[in-house]
């Protein structure tokens, strides 16, 4: 048996394919665009291994997609594909409309063609699961309650607008076509193979780099914590065992203020990678301009998918982000490949 995921050479897709593949000898087929996001350095660990197939392409491209499904028949697809880096929506949101809006449609409606010429017993255990974010459900006040999967859809970043969108086409695909999708709505991930734009691993980066580590505003947004490998569990629990046409919601039961994530690192790397002159990397915090429309918090009711499913993250974020931690210290090249070229043009624009 197969499963096709898209967007598998990007940090959760690559570790969901790594994890997979620990546990499992299904094959997978990945399909990624290779964006600057998208790296086949993450999947090294799986060169030479038949049960792995990488196909370089855009899930928007419905011949290449339509061919991959006749030629693989996989029993599952698991879409990770997406443009997921809000400061770069905000910069230039007609990319997330490309990929997480546009390809996302066309790629489920290659799917439910082939979904539809299946056999009635591969039909009916075919799936479509859709990977989207807490963030479509908009922005906390400090005192309300935990997202639920009933909250209203109220994104505020050109990203979350996308991904909303992307999620009520598959909600309508089941509605209308009666289509096998589920859908999972996670909070913030972090761990190995992280592109260093999004907070955690740039704070580690510039770190070790003795540069600044910006913290926008005033640094106590609010965000939930997951550690990918966690997220990757509770995503392998919805394609076994979730209900079509719902949706779960995935947390860390872990919030916690950016100022403070900041000075766990800090206090981490003072300890594994200490300054040669002795000084706190705490020294290099710099507070810097707010981001546009910056959500001020995100928390994660994930009951449900704890009650119905058995799913509850097995990772504490003490030792999930010294993991963390530890594997940029100690993939120093990996770091360094992906901060070339591209990346220190976005660091140009972004925070000069
Ligand atoms: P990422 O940016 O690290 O990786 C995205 C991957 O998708 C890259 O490999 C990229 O090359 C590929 N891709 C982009 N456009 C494509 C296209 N048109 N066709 C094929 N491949 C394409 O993102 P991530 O952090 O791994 O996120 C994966 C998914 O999980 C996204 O859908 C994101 O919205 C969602 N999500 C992420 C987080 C998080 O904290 N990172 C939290 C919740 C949900
Ligand atoms: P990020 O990792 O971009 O994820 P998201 O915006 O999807 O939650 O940012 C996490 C939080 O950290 C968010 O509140 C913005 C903040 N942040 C900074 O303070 N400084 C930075 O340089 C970055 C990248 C993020």
């Amino acid at each position: 048996m197969t499963i096709l995921i898209t967007g598998g050479a990007g940090f959760i897709g690559s570790n969901f394919a790594i994890d997979w593949l620990a546990s499992n000898d299904e094959r997978i087929v990945n399909l990624d665009k290779l964006t600057y996001a998208g790296n086949l350095e993450n999947l090294q660990s799986l060169e030479g291994d038949d049960r792995h197939q990488f196909v370089h392409g855009d899930i928007g491209d419905a011949g290449l997609v339509g061919r991959l499904l006749q030629e693989h028949h996989p029993r599952a697809i698991i879409n990770f594909a997406a443009e997921s880096h809000v400061d770069r929506s905000i910069e230039g949101p007609e990319e997330f409309i490309n990929t997480n809006v546009v390809g996302t449609s066309r790629l489920l409606q290659v799917s439910r063609k082939y979904w539809e010429g299946l056999g009635e017993d591969a039909r009916s255990a075919f799936r479509f699961v859709h990977i989207s974010t807490d963030e479509v459900y908009g922005s906390l006040g400090a005192g309300d309650p935990a997202f639920t999967e009933l909250n209203r859809y109220e994104p505020n970043s050109p990203y979350s607008a996308s991904k909303a969108a992307s999620d009520h086409m598959i909600r309508a695909y089941f509605h209308t076509y009666g289509f096998p999708v589920v859908t999972t709505n996670c909070s913030n991930n972090y761990g190995p193979y992280q592109f260093p734009e999004k907070l955690i691993p740039l704070i580690i980066h510039n770190a070790i780099a003795g540069k600044d580590l910006p913290i926008y505003g005033d640094g106590q947004q609010i965000r939930d914590w997951l550690f990918v490998s966690d997220h990757c569990s509770a995503i392998r629990r919805v394609l076994e065992e979730g209900t079509l046409g719902e949706v779960y919601n995935i947390g860390g039961l872990n919030e916690k203020p950016n100022i403070e994530i900041v000075h766990t690192l800090c206090a981490i790397l003072d300890e594994l990678h200490p300054n040669v002159d002795g000084r706190s990397h705490t020294s290099q915090i710099v507070f810097v301009k707010d981001r546009p429309g910056h959500d001020r918090r995100y928390a994660v009711d994930a009951s449900k998918i704890d009650r119905e499913l058995g799913w509850k993250p097995a990772m504490t974020f003490e030792e999930g982000i010294r993991k963390t931690v530890e594997w940029y210290l100690a993939n120093p090249k990996w770091v360094e490949n992906i901060t070339s070229g591209e990346y220190r043009q976005w660091v140009q624009r972004q925070y000069s």
